[in-house]
């Protein structure tokens, strides 16, 4: 049997089973784990460094290894305690959607590949195009994350409004702008003096007048503004961009409007997110992303286009050996909205977890990411040797030990890796390091949140940092 890479019945189910007991497993027993682990290279990686074996290993001997080897050795961004970067906190239900999707191999590139799930996804992708208010005419695709999402939107603004040629060719977004747009723009080939990173105003958001004279001096010098990168929710500090006048300065100027809607788009599902993000349904492109703020497993993020023909202007390209893919005009192949031909099946898991929990249940969650932060800056301003930075917006709040060094924040990294109880990581405001929470995860308790501000403040106190003497 094993020539043929095959596995009886019951040998698949028994194997099925026991992963789906780690998984169980892991899940229950979240809370008591430590919040990550970073292994030693010099440890790690040459216990991997071999050939593969030749003959089968039994499966008892590879889970061992992989519960002693791999998996301890992760960061648990499902944790209730991750509060570092942005959390990936994914539900269960998410994890088996994605094990169907797996199973069955599902090719979602063409219609032909997958008419049951091109139609979900199409489904879905409408759900997303309602929640953020775009017309009709909108339409988009799933990708693998806020990344790929951002690349799709740009070449997509590059292919409407420069014809693909980038000479003299100028964007404009604030400092607080995603790394993974400056990557997307050097991927399709712009220099960097063809960026222009403008100062972010005291909240951290991109100021009008400094876009409008930016674009102003670039056209009085004959280069060719062409789009502004709107933000609805920075990774720093949850800062959204002044959208609506961000788009009616697009709309006059002729200028494609992105947003980057990575982490925060999804807020949208909420009352106090709809309110925030007014405007978003304005942008000629977005990246959003339900591996973040909609609870799924990574990979997981979408690109909404306002006019969801011109994604196809952009990627579809006809090749003779997919004359059977492109006959029926009728049919929806994602792969003429986008970079990916095979790709899986992401729209299944937030379809079925959507079905299985039901919206009320994502908006709640949602909702509840924002008080979560408010508790977190609220237990801050107790505590006197801490400052907040900037208040809690969007899930984020960020704060500063008073009179500390750069050199405490990566002591203070290094202690919370050790104990493990608590993750927060630092980033960098106004030139002032600082850490930050993220608390998107409904699973996080008000207590969480308590006692790792505590823990975090007892750490600071035991490492005789600066912030001590005060
Ligand atoms: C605002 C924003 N944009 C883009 C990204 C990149 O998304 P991904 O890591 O899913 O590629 C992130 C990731 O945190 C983000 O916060």
């Amino acid at each position: 049997m094993t020539e043929k890479l095959e596995l009886q019945a019951a040998e698949m189910r028994a194997l099925g089973y026991r992963v789906i007991d780690v998984i169980v497993d892991h899940f229950e027993h979240l809370d008591e784990k430590v919040v990550g682990a970073k292994g030693d290279p010099v440890v790690l990686r040459p216990l991997f460094r071999e050939p593969p074996p030749s003959l089968p290993v039994r499966p008892d001997e590879i889970f061992a290894r992989l519960e002693r080897d791999v998996l301890p050795h992760i960061m648990n961004i499902c944790h209730p305690r991750f509060f570092a970067f942005v959390p990936g906190p994914s539900n269960f239900v998410s994890v088996m959607a994605d094990a169907l999707a797996a199973g069955f191999n599902v090719f979602n590139g063409s219609w032909l590949g997958g008419s049951g799930p091109a139609a979900l996804e199409l489904a879905v992708i409408d759900w997303f195009r309602n929640w953020c208010g775009f017309p009709e005419t909108a339409g988009g695709l799933f990708v693998s994350g806020g990344s790929m999402a951002n690349l799709t939107g740009l070449v997509t603004a590059r292919h409407t409004k420069l014809d693909d040629r980038t000479e003299r060719a100028v964007i404009y977004y604030s400092d607080q702008t995603h790394s993974s747009v400056d990557r997307a723009l050097r991927v399709i080939g712009f220099l960097p003096e063809q960026i222009r990173r403008i100062a972010s105003d005291a909240s951290f958001r991109l100021p009008m007048d400094a876009l409008a004279r930016n674009v102003d001096q670039d056209r009085a010098a004959g280069l060719r503004p062409f789009a502004v990168i709107a933000n609805a929710g920075t990774t720093n500090t949850g800062a959204i961009d002044p959208l609506r006048e961000i788009a009616g300065f697009c709309r006059a100027e002729n200028l494609w409007m992105h947003v980057d809607g990575a982490y925060g788009a999804a807020a949208v599902v909420s009352e106090r997110g709809q309110k925030l993000l007014a405007g978003i349904e304005l942008a000629d492109s977005l990246s959003f992303d339900p591996h973040k703020w909609l609870f799924q497993t990574i990979e997981c993020g979408c690109v909404l286009v306002r006019d969801a023909a011109l994604l196809k202007s952009t990627y579809r390209i006809m090749p003779e050996y997919l004359a059977d893919v492109h006959r029926n005009v009728t049919e929806v192949n994602p792969c003429d909205y986008g970079i990916q031909l095979t790709r899986g099946f992401r729209a299944l898991k937030v379809w079925m977890s959507m079905e299985y929990f039901g919206f009320d249940a994502f908006r709640a969650a949602v909702e509840r990411g924002f008080v979560l932060s408010e508790i977190a800056e609220r237990k801050l301003r107790t505590l006197p040797r801490w400052e907040v930075m900037t208040p809690a917006q969007m899930g984020i709040v960020s704060f500063a030990r008073r009179g500390a060094s750069e050199e405490f924040y990566h002591r203070m990294h290094e202690r919370m890796l050790r104990d493990g109880f608590a993750l927060a990581t630092s980033t960098v405001l106004n030139g002032r390091t600082v850490l930050r929470l993220c608390t998107i995860n409904p699973r996080t308790t008000e207590e969480d949140i308590e006692r790792t501000l505590d823990w975090l403040d007892a750490l600071a106190d035991e490492e005789h940092l600066p912030g001590a003497q005060m």
